[in-house]
């Protein structure tokens, strides 16, 4: 600023002292109002590469994406006051596409395995249609398709018949999903009793072999369009056991089911839910109906109902219903979309409520399943949205400048957060956001997070992702076809971000559906005393791969008996010298690369102890099934429940579980 004032004030001699005075005023809260792009403007060649995410776009963004390819564009590393640690200081920038890819010659030979063994050929077919995505998606050759045009019609009634309805292998397509009042109603009869050796509804831990009389049925909302590749989200399972369940009685059980982790059951078993608990829209989770086991209970209750009527002092009249759904018997169900919650009602009488529980909401629930003992005569879905946002303008309410990330630090950074998550992963990205990523220590770009995504067979979806890398500054893009087995590609690609471009002393992994808490993972890295290698995470010994079933593992893929010791993939951290040594072993195409990411990083770290010893610390608080209490991370959590520990901690200042009723 001085140099510019004194260029000024040359050029400016023949102006008289009071003018001259004045404009030097002027000029000063000129740049006073635009002090941080002066700022940056003067410190570097090229203005628009510096990092100010708010005010330009990285320099890539705006030209396109040919310098992503470009060999060795890097500036020479220069060191860092920390020792072995690197950055290029002076030109930091966010990359929103990883560069792991950048030689093109990898998977070419295969590295250290065979040239053909399978997971090479995937890599390699993935990486070459990813970058023909991105660079379509990059020259524009790919366009977004216009608003109008992608906002489906959706009829605001759907109805099938039974023939239609198993025809569709008993699946209801509601294309663009229900909305605030709209209702399904189920006519079906539900199967006499059979036989079933230990009925899956049984209970206990005595192994029965004896037969059980079962019938029951499922009706589910799932989310359809929510995920791809894997089981499509339960936003509400209604299962009615006429027959069969362990405690002997008919009941109704209810709960929801995200990546393919069940909640906490809603089971409604004859007895009216109490008053201390929360109702939904004002009415009760579970109605009471008849038991036979309560052998008084009819007369008692209609004695008060008698009792109720004379003195007039109750409106509400108890009478005991039988249990609504009976053997062989037509029934009339009706599910509504309230405010807080689902309500069922069976032949106009209300049964239960469920409360909405994940983050999904009501445009989520694509598609009505019945499965079960049942059959089903017909089935009317009404009061149905007539369009689907495609997501897309309740993206743009989302899309506030509070949420966006903080440009990168020129400072070195603590820890560097990968966290893995899939292009049409809006939802949960925005819950991390809201949630553990305001940490005072990543608004303070002491802590750096980046979510770590791979393209989507789907260019819309692709679309939509740069659109929001390019608007929160907090995506990389590792440019590859979506596949379960590469996975690993990202952790390696977290690993070269951490190391060239962020410089973080520690370097965690973990999921879009992991909570953080960002300071206490810091403090359990500091412990590690005089030691520079660190691993610590929630560690498995002597595991063996599974041989059989949907998630078997090859002996061709593992020919080894056990698995190294590793850490859960849902929160791990590493030192850099670490993070380094991994990604200098993948640019020399030493690096064994082994579908599942989290026994890789095992099988890596115990090949950097072979040169230098590696403190492994081992804990339980980083819970891989859900949510413990006093946890430093919690996984599967839903995006309602991710706010919700973001709340409780913020409030209370103790980490505590929401495990949402
Ligand atoms: C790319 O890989 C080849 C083969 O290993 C290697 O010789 C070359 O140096 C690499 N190039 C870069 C820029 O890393
Ligand atoms: C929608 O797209 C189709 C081609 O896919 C085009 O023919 C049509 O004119 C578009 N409609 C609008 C309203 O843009
Ligand atoms: C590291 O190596 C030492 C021996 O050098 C061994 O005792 C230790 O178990 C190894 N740790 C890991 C994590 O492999």
């Amino acid at each position: 600023m001085k140099k510019t004032k004194l260029e000024y004030s040359a050029s400016q001699t023949r102006f008289g002292l009071v003018q001259f005075l004045l404009i030097v005023l002027l000029f000063y809260f000129l740049c006073m109002s635009f002090e941080i792009p002066f700022i940056f403007r003067t410190g570097s060649n090229s203005g628009s590469d510096y990092g100010s995410f708010t005010d330009t776009l990285p320099r890539q963004m705006l030209v396109g994406g040919e310098a992503n390819w470009v060999v060795g564009e890097e500036d020479p590393h220069r060191p860092f006051k920390d020792p072995g640690r690197v950055r290029q200081v002076g030109r930091v920038q966010f990359k929103t596409v990883s560069e792991i890819f950048v030689n093109s010659s990898f998977f070419d030979n295969g590295g250290v395995s065979d040239e053909f063994s399978i997971f090479h050929k995937t890599a390699k077919h993935a990486i070459s249609m990813g970058r023909k995505m991105w660079n379509g998606l990059d020259s524009g050759l790919i366009e977004e398709t216009p608003i109008k045009n992608r906002t489906e019609k959706c009829p605001e009634m759907v109805s099938v018949t039974e023939f239609e309805f198993e025809k569709k292998s008993r699946v209801l397509v509601l294309p663009c999903g229900l909305t605030l009042g709209s209702h399904v109603t189920v006519v079906a009869t539900p199967h006499w009793a059979h036989a079933e050796r230990d009925g899956r509804v049984t209970k206990g831990d005595d192994v029965k072999t004896e037969m059980v009389m079962v019938t029951q049925f499922m009706m589910e909302l799932q989310g359809l369009k929510a995920v791809d590749g894997e089981d499509p989200p339960r936003i509400l399972h209604f299962n009615p056991r006429i027959k069969g369940d362990w405690s002997g009685r008919p009941v109704i059980e209810q709960n929801t089911c995200y990546r393919m982790q069940w909640g906490s059951a809603l089971r409604c078993d004859g007895r009216e839910s109490s008053d201390e608990e929360e109702s939904v829209d004002g009415e009760v989770k579970c109605e009471r109906w008849k038991r036979d086991d309560v052998g008084d209970g009819y007369d008692e209750s209609r004695k008060t109902w008698w009792l109720n009527r004379l003195m007039g002092r109750r409106k509400k009249i108890t009478h005991d219903w039988p249990f609504p759904f009976e053997e062989g018997k037509l029934f009339v169900l009706t599910l509504r979309a309230g405010m807080e919650g689902y309500h069922i009602s069976v032949n106009g009488r209300h049964i239960t409520s469920f409360p909405y529980r994940t983050g999904f909401v009501l445009e989520d629930a694509t598609g009505l399943a019945v499965k079960g003992n049942i059959d089903v005569h017909s089935v009317y879905a009404s009061t149905l949205p007539s369009t689907n946002p495609s997501f897309a303008p309740q993206k743009h309410l989302e899309m506030q400048s509070i949420w966006k990330a903080p440009s990168l630090p020129q400072k070195p950074v603590e820890l560097f957060i990968g966290i893995l998550s899939a292009g049409n992963h809006f939802a949960e990205r925005m819950a991390v956001r809201k949630s553990w990523m305001q940490q005072k220590l990543v608004k303070s770009s002491k802590v750096v997070a980046r979510f770590f995504v791979a393209l989507h067979a789907r260019k819309e979806v692709n679309v939509d992702l740069k659109k929001e890398a390019e608007y929160f500054g907090d995506i990389v893009i590792v440019p590859y076809m979506d596949h379960y087995d590469l996975v690993v590609l990202k952790t390696v690609a977290i690993c070269e971000y951490g190391v060239s471009t962020v410089g973080a002393k520690y370097i965690m992994k973990c999921d879009d559906d992991t909570f953080v808490r960002v300071d206490a993972v810091i403090q359990e890295a500091e412990k590690v005393k005089g030691r520079e290698s660190l691993y610590i995470g929630n560690i498995n010994f002597y595991h063996k791969p599974l041989r059989t079933g949907k998630w078997a593992v090859t002996y061709e893929e593992w020919p080894e008996e056990y698995y190294p010791p590793y850490a859960n993939g849902p929160g791990y951290i590493l030192s850099y010298d670490i993070a380094k040594f991994i990604v200098d072993d993948f640019e020399q195409q030493k690096l064994r690369l082994f579908k599942m990411e989290d026994v890789s990083m095992g099988m890596w770290v115990e090949k950097f102890n072979e040169t230098r010893p590696v403190a492994v610390i081992h804990s339980l608080k980083f819970c891989q099934f859900g949510c413990i209490e006093d946890y430093f991370t919690a996984h599967y959590q839903s995006p309602r429940q991710m706010i919700c520990m973001w709340d409780k901690l913020q409030r209370l200042g103790k980490p505590q579980c929401c495990n949402m009723r």
